[in-house]
């Protein structure tokens, strides 16, 4: 078993912080990521949390400001589960970093993204305990991990809009897949944001506030922010740039892996695609040709509307080097961009360009 209890084929591309995505074979065994090959993003070190002495604070702009234990959280409040993919704002950044060099930051694959079942109380629940105030529009969420490469080192923190907190998919959760959520994954209670971007899913969270703006955390205010692709990002200032929040529609082929040759002929094609908040995928297409020809996929059944999707298609592959393309469409009727180059921003978020994986196939 590899670090954390992970498998040992993750790659891994930081030992601490721990930083490390599943092969694509992985991402293609099921509707949910086994947690020993659930993706792991970390800005500083684990933290050690004592979940007997830890506590939950509600503050800022609400009635009553609340001070939970876990045994409170998991006893007062009932637990609900949702289905939820976790997608960091940085997956398929390799697909950018093709287009132009992205300084600082790792070159993640098509495994930045992970599905499980989680089960927690709806932030919803134990805000309506705080009673929020008039006024309020955000809620932002502190973690005790340092990061020693933010300027100046800080802790781990974001918000989400209140309207988002307040609706019931946002959980304080405590189990991923039936299980106590591991150390890595933000022990004993995170935040899971379902549809946005994995960052404002704040692992191991002390501190939930409400307020009339954005958290100023680091993380929200300077970082996870789409710059225009001629800016220094060192250079650049508190609220420059797109603060990201939803998810993109994205799409990836899982199979086949690319590593290997392939024989030629009829050959199964399969990947997932992800819509984010509140939208659904509607469609995937595959192509041999570059988009020029398109054959549409089957796709399986969500678990949730909070899920990504697999689908699979069946193509005739020709002998040769063959560069296959995947697409997806959304349920507003949106599909993704052809173009990485037309994306690409100085610290690589939000690749949704067209999956494209070149295969080799042999008669
Ligand atoms: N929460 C804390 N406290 N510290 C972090 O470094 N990383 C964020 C988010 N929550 C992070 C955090 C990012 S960028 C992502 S993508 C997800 O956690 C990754 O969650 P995972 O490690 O459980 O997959």
């Amino acid at each position: 078993m590899g670090l954390w209890g992970k498998r040992e084929d993750m790659l891994v591309y930081g030992r601490e912080p721990f930083n490390a995505e599943a092969p694509r074979h992985v991402l293609a065994e099921g509707p949910l990521t086994s947690l020993d090959g659930f993706f792991s993003r970390n800005h500083g070190a684990v933290p050690d949390i004592d979940a007997r002495s830890w506590r939950l604070t509600v503050d800022g702009l609400v009635e009553r400001t609340l001070s939970i234990s876990l045994e409170q959280l998991t006893r007062q409040f009932a637990q609900h589960e949702v289905t939820a993919t976790l997608q960091c704002a940085g997956n398929r950044r390799a697909g950018l970093a093709e287009v132009a060099e992205i300084r600082g930051e790792d070159p993640w694959g098509p495994g930045a993204i992970s599905t499980a079942r989680w089960a927690g109380a709806p932030l919803a629940d134990v805000l309506a305990a705080a009673k929020v105030l008039a006024g309020a529009a955000h809620v932002a969420f502190e973690a005790p991990d340092v990061c020693e490469t933010a300027e100046p080192p800080t802790t781990f923190g974001g918000s989400i809009p209140l309207a988002k907190a307040l609706s019931g998919e946002v959980l304080l959760a405590w189990q991923m897949n039936g299980e106590p959520l591991p150390a890595v994954h933000g022990a004993p209670v995170r935040v899971i944001v379902p549809g946005w971007i994995g960052a404002r899913s704040v692992k191991w969270v002390e501190r939930v506030t409400v307020q009339t703006e954005p958290s100023a955390n680091f993380f929200q205010a300077r970082s996870y922010r789409v710059l225009p692709p001629d800016f220094d990002p060192d250079l650049a200032g508190p609220l420059d740039g797109i603060s990201l929040g939803p998810a993109a529609l994205t799409t990836e082929i899982l199979s086949p892996t690319g590593m290997s040759p392939l024989s030629c002929g009829p050959t199964e094609l399969s990947g997932y695609s992800f819509a984010g908040d509140g939208r659904q995928v509607a469609r995937v297409d595959v192509s041999l040709d570059d988009g020029r020809h398109w054959v549409q996929a089957d796709l399986d059944e969500p678990q949730s509307p909070w899920a990504w999707l697999h689908w699979r298609a069946t193509v005739t592959l020709p002998s040769g080097e063959t560069v296959i393309t995947a697409r997806a469409w959304d349920s507003t009727g949106a599909a993704q961009p052809e173009s990485a180059a037309a994306l690409w921003n100085p610290k690589g978020y939000a690749n949704n360009s067209w999956a494209r994986l070149r295969v080799t196939c042999r008669d």
